[in-house]
């Protein structure tokens, strides 16, 4: 008889192929213009996990679905699991950076291009292609299991958090299992010990009162361009140390954990062939750290007159920013906000006015390692990539993990398949085939390992 492993082998044809299909479908939540698609998305999963042999339910929130599928079939002396995934997708643009369309992917080179492709849709349906292959094979899984998948990561998870809390009895489980981060490096399983949290904002600055001529008024005048470049210019040193007043205030020292980390390899050749530049950043840290405990201070998006063809004399009426801070722990995201707030209008010069709107936010998170979850997670790694795991800090915020904890009281294991280079939320976004297929046998065997 086949075992379940052979099933993966034997379908992974089919698999890639369902994959670009899911790809296909435009899930961008960010945009109102997509609600059509983030539908047309859920349901296209919410079928493939029927198939599979889930028991689904596509629930209505007060923004975009949450998809549910569960397994109860293990009984009462298995582990129950929540795997955790999301099927929206960032923003494509900018689409003329594209090689190939965000929306029609391809294969080139072993990796497999589009919006989502890595970030999540991939990592999400190959564990929906495990649990077919046991159910297909076995006619049953060795462990209980729970998906939940939403629309909402890449915009927050603001409507997943009191789903969350409202349905705890049903979402009662013993272990959390999420993929939606990256290894630290090609052929090197890894899980992800630390996520940082965030705090999202957006900078308005309003002076005259519609766009004036540049040599009529200009200098009489405070130009919100100028008058924001400043604000935003004003919230680091010379040591990139941000400045806002009580920013650090929460910020742990993990001096026990820096000592660690100093042990961990770090690819600066790789780094500076991912991000195309240098490394620079606080001073007095390394970059494992600057990315994994330190708290930043980021632009998103700048606004502001006229950026066309040529030369213009404009003074312009507005300006805009989207700033976004990465948080540690403790940082609280609220805390942050009105600590910015406090410090955009201490800085911001006479003559504009200053608005500031909150987007969402998040709390960072860090691994409590030693469960058996994660000595099942190494075992089902390394026989996948016939090689020992590795723990690292991820940069990237997960806003549901540390509410998955304190509401459900399970630990969470970021058994990530993403790589370096990847492009997420960039252009030519990409998911390694390879990755797929040895994420999709190494899901399959966590749920065996998790039922010994
Ligand atoms: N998958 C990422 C999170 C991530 C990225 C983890 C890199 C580890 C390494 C996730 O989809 C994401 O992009 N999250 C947002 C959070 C948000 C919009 C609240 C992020 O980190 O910007
Ligand atoms: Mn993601
Ligand atoms: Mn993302």
């Amino acid at each position: 008889m086949a075992t379940v492993a052979d099933y993966i082998d034997e379908n992974m044809p089919r698999f890639r192929e369902e994959l670009l299909e899911f790809l296909r479908i435009p899930s961008v939540s960010a945009r109102s213009e997509h609600r059509m698609d983030m539908s047309r998305a859920a349901e296209w999963l919410a079928d493939r996990m029927r198939e599979a042999g889930l028991d689904v339910s596509v629930e209505e929130t007060d923004g975009l679905q949450i998809i549910l599928g569960e397994y109860r079939g293990a009984g009462d002396d298995a582990p129950t699991v929540l795997l955790y995934g999301h099927y929206d997708v960032q923003p494509a643009e900018p689409l003329d950076e594209w090689t190939s369309p965000p929306f029609e992917p391809e294969v080139r080179d072993g990796k497999l291009f589009g919006r989502g492709s890595v970030d999540d849709k991939g990592q999400l349906y190959l564990h929906v292609k495990a649990i077919e292959a046991h159910m297909k094979v076995n006619g049953s899984l060795p462990v209980n299991v729970i998906v939940l998948a939403e629309g909402e990561e890449e915009v927050g998870s603001e409507h997943l958090m009191p789903f969350v809390k409202a349905n705890r009895d049903r979402l009662a489980c013993d272990y959390v299992v999420i993929s939606d981060t990256t290894m630290v490096g090609e052929d090197v399983p890894t899980i992800g010990t630390s996520l940082r949290g965030l705090a999202y904002l957006e900078v308005h600055v309003r002076g005259p009162r519609t766009d004036l001529h540049s040599g009529s008024y200009g200098g009489a005048v405070v130009n919100p361009a100028t008058a924001l470049a400043r604000i935003i210019a004003s919230m680091h040193d010379d040591n990139w140390h941000a400045t806002i007043d009580g920013f650090y205030d929460d910020v742990e020292a993990m001096d026990e954990y820096r000592e660690k980390l100093k042990a961990v390899p770090f690819d600066d050749a790789g780094f500076r062939k991912d991000t195309g530049t240098t490394e620079v950043g606080e001073k007095g840290y390394t970059t494992p750290e600057r990315l994994w405990i330190r708290p930043t201070v980021e632009v998103n998006g700048l606004l502001s007159g006229y950026t066309g063809e040529g030369a213009k004399t404009v003074l312009p009426a507005k300006a805009m920013a989207k700033i976004s801070f990465r948080l540690v722990p403790a940082q609280n995201p609220d805390r942050i906000a009105e600590l910015v707030e406090a410090h955009i209008r201490k800085v911001a010069p006479e003559g504009v006015e200053v608005e500031v709107q909150r987007l969402h936010g998040g709390n960072a998170w860090r691994a409590t390692l030693g469960s058996e979850l994660y000595t099942a997670a190494e075992r089902a790694l390394a026989a996948a990539w016939d090689r020992e795991v590795v723990y690292a800090g991820e940069g990237g915020s997960i806003p549901i993990v540390p509410e998955f904890e304190r509401v459900l009281g399970a630990p969470v294991l970021l058994m990530g398949f993403g790589l370096p280079g990847e492009n997420a939320h960039a252009p030519d976004e990409w998911m390694s085939v390879e990755n797929f297929e040895k994420g999709t046998r190494a899901s399959a065997r966590l749920w065996t390992e998790l039922a010994r």
